[in-house]
């Protein structure tokens, strides 16, 4: 079961298990994270924002272009953003890191 790392913005890290299968927003909003997910995964909102470590980005992976559209309204965005729900949990993640940004 991959595990997930978040940075909450005071800088305390909580570590999830997570299910292939499920985004990381729902992972995340099941594990009282502070990540909100209001639009359900349809890419019309920016609650779902985190910042990935950049040293996991290439594993994560760009954007689509829908979702970059969507991002450029979040605050805060990093070159390193990404929209939660679009982040499928797979093995590869185990271990990823990521910033959950201050509202
Ligand atoms: S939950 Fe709305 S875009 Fe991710």
């Amino acid at each position: 079961m991959p595990k997930l790392i978040f940075i909450e913005p005071d800088g305390n890290e909580i570590i999830v298990d997570a299910e292939n299968g499920f985004s990381v927003m729902e992972v995340a909003r099941d594990s009282d994270i502070d990540i909100e997910g209001t639009c359900g995964g349809s890419i019309s909102c920016c609650t779902c924002h985190v910042i990935i470590d950049p040293n996991w980005f290439n594993v994560v992976g760009e954007p689509n272009p829908d979702e970059e559209d969507m991002l450029d309204l979040a605050h805060g965005l990093q070159p390193t953003s990404r929209l939660s729900c679009q982040i499928e949990i797979t093995n590869e993640l185990d271990g990823l890191r990521m910033i959950v940004p201050e509202d």
